[in-house]
């Protein structure tokens, strides 16, 4: 791994602060003054040290973001904003990218991170994890909906879905629900009113296993996992 780089992933700014630093000299690959950032180093054997103090590598980032409407749960995009686009410069040197998607009109509990495998079994249909969405419904929301749900409702296009967990909050003309679902199909929950002719008027994700929204969060700041939220996160992990 380059030496910039591994600095950059370490906290020590951007790549530009980063090569201010190599040039005046306060860097240190075992014991050897490195002013070239593109020196190569193997973060298990060899010291590096910033003012003669050890560089703690951490090669994964966990992040938890409150994702607001208006961005695409995506790396990229030529037209739309992405949710990559609210991280800061110390963020964005890991390359994270978004564990499963939330549409762009979507709210809520969104994990980035770089650990590939992570993000692979947060999202496996074969982990069973489940998703927590409060959702404004336009329509009202019965009792046999509910039914519908548990049982396992048939998606208009007859992809007959998991059952999932509907709570009714409130139901009127609109209704606010809680609906728990285990997969992560495009629009799943969107998908599953359409499948009782009903319309999801405003989505936001509140729960992803054990990992739930810090309420604290405003919409499009984020935050690092505390150590407990990343050893459950860890757990889910192959
Ligand atoms: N289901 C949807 O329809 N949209 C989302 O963003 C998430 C789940």
């Amino acid at each position: 791994m380059r030496v910039d780089k591994l600095l950059a992933n370490s906290g020590y700014g951007s790549r530009k602060e980063v090569k201010s630093l190599l040039k005046s000299k306060q860097v240190t690959l075992n014991g050897v003054t490195v002013k070239d950032g593109s020196t190569h180093l193997n973060p298990d054997t060899d010291n590096l040290e910033v003012n003669n103090k050890k560089v703690n590598y951490e090669k994964y980032i966990y992040l938890m973001m409150n994702k607001p409407p208006g961005y695409l749960s995506a790396t990229k995009d030529a037209r739309d904003k992405t949710i990559i686009d609210l991280l800061n410069e110390e963020a964005k040197v890991y390359q994270p990218f978004p564990v499963g998607r939330l549409d762009k009109d979507t709210e809520g509990l969104l994990l980035l991170t770089n650990d590939g495998q992570l993000a692979h079994d947060l999202t496996s249909p074969k982990k069973n994890v489940k998703k927590k969405y409060a959702a404004t419904i336009d329509g009202e929301v019965l009792d046999e909906h509910v039914e519908q749900f548990r049982a396992g409702i048939v998606l208009k296009d007859g992809y007959q879905a998991k059952p999932a967990e509907l709570e009714i909050i409130h139901a009127d003309k609109t209704s606010e629900i809680i609906v728990t679902i285990t997969e992560g199909k495009f629009h799943q929950v969107k998908r599953m009113f359409e499948a009782i002719d009903q319309k999801v008027l405003y989505l936001k994700r509140l729960k992803m296993g054990e990992l739930e929204l810090d309420k604290s969060l405003e919409l499009g700041s984020y935050r690092p996992l505390t150590e407990q939220e990343k050893a459950y996160c860890l757990s889910i992990k192959r």
